[in-house]
C-alpha cells in the first residue's frame, strides 16, 4: 500500500477478532511509532499478554466508574463498553513525567506523532487498530505500571490497540472544507 492510500484507509477500529497479531508485525508498528517526529523521547511496551490487557480494561472502567464524570460513568456503565475494545494487542506509549508545561506540551505531541505513525503501519500491515487515550487512564494504579515494566516515575501517555479488524465498513473521506488557503 503506498502511503497516501495508507493514510486515507486507515480508521478506527473498536471490533477485532480474536486473531492473534504475528509477533514481526508488532515489531514493525513499534518501529514506526519510534521513527515518528519526536522531540524529546518516548519509550513503547508491546503487549500481548491477555491477562493484562484484560487488568487494564478492568481499571479503567472502575476509574471512569468512580470519576465522578457524569458522561465517563454513562459511558463506563455500558456492559459492552471496554477501553482496549478487547483487541488482541496494545502498544503502550510512555513519557517521562513531567510537570513542566513545556516538556507536557511536547510529550503530547511526541506522543501523538508517534501514534499516528503506528495507526498508519498498522493500516499498511493488514490490521485495525485505535488511539485509545482511555487506556492510558488505567495507569494511575502503580501496580499495573509494574504488570509492564514501567517505573513509577514515567507516564502511559497512550495505547494503541491492535488486531485483525471484525468491522468491514470502509474509511470515509473527509469534506476539505476546513482547509483555506492565503496566497
Ligand atoms: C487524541 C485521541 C484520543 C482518542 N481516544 C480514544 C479513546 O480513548 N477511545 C476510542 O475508542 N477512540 C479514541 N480515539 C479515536 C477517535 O475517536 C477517532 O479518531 C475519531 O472518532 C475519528 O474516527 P477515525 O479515526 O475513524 O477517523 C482517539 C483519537 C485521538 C486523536
Amino acid at each position: 500500500m503506498n502511503t497516501f492510500d495508507a493514510i486515507l484507509a486507515r480508521k478506527t477500529i473498536r471490533s477485532y477478532t480474536n486473531q492473534p497479531v504475528e509477533k514481526e508485525k508488532l515489531e514493525q508498528i513499534t518501529v514506526a511509532g519510534n521513527q515518528a517526529a519526536i522531540a524529546g523521547s518516548l519509550e513503547f511496551v508491546v503487549i500481548t499478554n491477555q491477562e493484562v490487557l484484560h487488568t487494564i480494561q478492568k481499571s479503567a472502567k472502575e476509574f471512569f466508574l468512580h470519576s465522578g464524570v457524569e458522561k465517563l460513568i454513562k459511558l463506563a456503565s455500558l456492559p459492552s463498553y471496554e477501553v482496549l475494545h478487547n483487541a488482541p494487542a496494545g502498544i503502550a506509549v510512555v513519557t517521562n513525567t513531567s510537570n513542566d508545561p513545556h516538556i507536557m506540551r511536547m510529550n503530547s505531541a511526541n506522543t501523538g506523532c508517534a501514534v499516528q505513525n503506528m495507526l498508519i503501519a498498522a493500516t499498511d500491515l493488514g490490521l485495525g487498530s485505535c488511539y485509545a487515550d482511555s487506556g492510558a487512564v488505567a495507569f494511575s494504579n502503580p501496580e499495573l505500571k509494574q504488570a509492564i515494566g514501567i517505573p513509577e516515575d514515567k507516564t502511559v501517555s497512550a495505547i494503541v490497540t491492535l488486531g485483525y479488524s471484525a468491522d468491514d465498513t470502509p474509511a470515509v473521506k473527509r469534506s476539505t472544507n476546513n482547509i483555506t488557503w492565503c496566497q
